[in-house]
């Protein structure tokens, strides 16, 4: 007898493991994510980053390994993010092309040998520039359109080194047309853009600024990246970078903006990213670290609502880590 009279009852579909994995509407596969690796200068050396626990700066000779253990979990894409010695800073990025610079000379020698991966590049100013902004700084102003020729001659340096997708992180406006334009009548037309689309200005990249050494000289990054209160923006964002010839779209950072995340989802038919950033890995480490949350479980439901969110890639400094528990469970 049913006292309470009660038919629909959703706990029913929650009774056991089994029926929840039945019933569960998102899956979240390692070869979604795209694992970000830091790189230094020189040779094997491996510098950890204070406020990113199990996360290292790299030299190039090491990456080999660092990729052949997430190949085995199932992870196949990355990001390169060099750190620059400040010796080699400018005001407008020379460094950034020259093609014998390590990073230029890591991305060629990881193509040859793992031609399979998918590598995606970071193109802005803030590692190369000694202002420390993404864009060309002068009178304390940073400008547009002189910006787009550096970026250009930055995108296609690393086009020639064999990079498959173009990561345009700097928010300069018409960016992603240029660089297409630049790729198309320099031959590359195979090299992809992933566009930074609505990237905004945030605290969460503190640990990503320590880690390169690339935070601004001065002022900060309001007059390019996105202000946190706005989401109808991020669609207009999204609107042009489509049409300017981008081949997957960006929400960053992702937890604060899992309602962009949504809506872009819903309003653009291009396959969307989004960036689980580096002060959004540092909470959770430094929670658990105090004993004060389950950092496992932590991490498992922060990626999978980035994911439930409607971002189809998730690129997160937690991807080798979900990679090794999801190999273990599902043995
Ligand atoms: C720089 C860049 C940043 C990140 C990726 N590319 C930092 C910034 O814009 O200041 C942040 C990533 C992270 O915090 O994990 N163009």
């Amino acid at each position: 007898m049913n006292m309470t009279n009660l038919p629909l009852r959703p706990r029913r579909n929650r009774a056991s493991e089994a029926i929840r994995t039945l019933v569960r509407e998102t899956v979240l596969l390692p070869g979604q994510f795209v694992y970000p690796i830091f790189m230094e200068a020189g040779t094997n050396t491996r510098t950890p980053v204070k406020s990113m626990p199990g996360i290292d700066r790299v030299t190039a000779d090491l990456l080999p390994s660092e990729i052949e253990s997430c190949l085995k979990l199932g992870i196949s894409a990355f990001m390169l993010f060099p750190a620059v010695p400040d010796a080699l800073k400018d005001k407008t990025a020379t460094y950034s092309w020259n093609s014998e610079n390590f990073y230029l000379t890591a991305i060629r020698d990881i193509k040859t040998r793992f031609p399979e991966i998918c590598l995606i590049s970071d193109v802005a100013m803030d590692p190369y520039n000694s202002d420390g902004h993404d864009g060309f700084v002068q009178d304390g102003k940073i400008l547009n359109d002189e910006t787009l020729p550096i970026l250009a001659k930055m995108s296609l340096a690393q086009a020639e080194a064999g990079i498959d997708l173009l990561g345009p992180s700097d928010m300069m406006d018409g960016r992603v047309g240029y660089l297409r334009k630049a790729l198309d009548e320099a031959g590359y037309t195979n090299t992809g853009i992933m566009s930074y689309t609505a990237k905004y200005a945030s605290a969460f990249y503190g640990p990503f600024r320590d880690a390169l050494d690339s935070a601004p000289k001065s002022g900060d990054k309001k007059t390019y990246q996105m202000d946190y209160a706005n989401r109808r923006e991020a669609l207009r964002e999204a609107e042009l970078d489509a049409s300017e010839g981008a081949d997957m779209l960006m929400v960053k950072p992702a937890l604060s903006y899992l309602d962009v995340i949504s809506a872009v989802r819903q309003h653009s038919l291009l396959p969307l990213a989004a960036y689980n950033v580096s002060g959004e890995y540092a909470m959770i480490k430094a929670a658990a670290q105090n004993g004060w949350i389950d950092g496992h479980k932590a991490m498992l439901e922060v990626l999978m609502s980035i994911h439930r969110a409607g971002a189809d890639i998730v690129i997160s400094y937690f991807a080798k880590e979900y990679g090794e528990w999801y190999l273990k469970q599902s043995r």
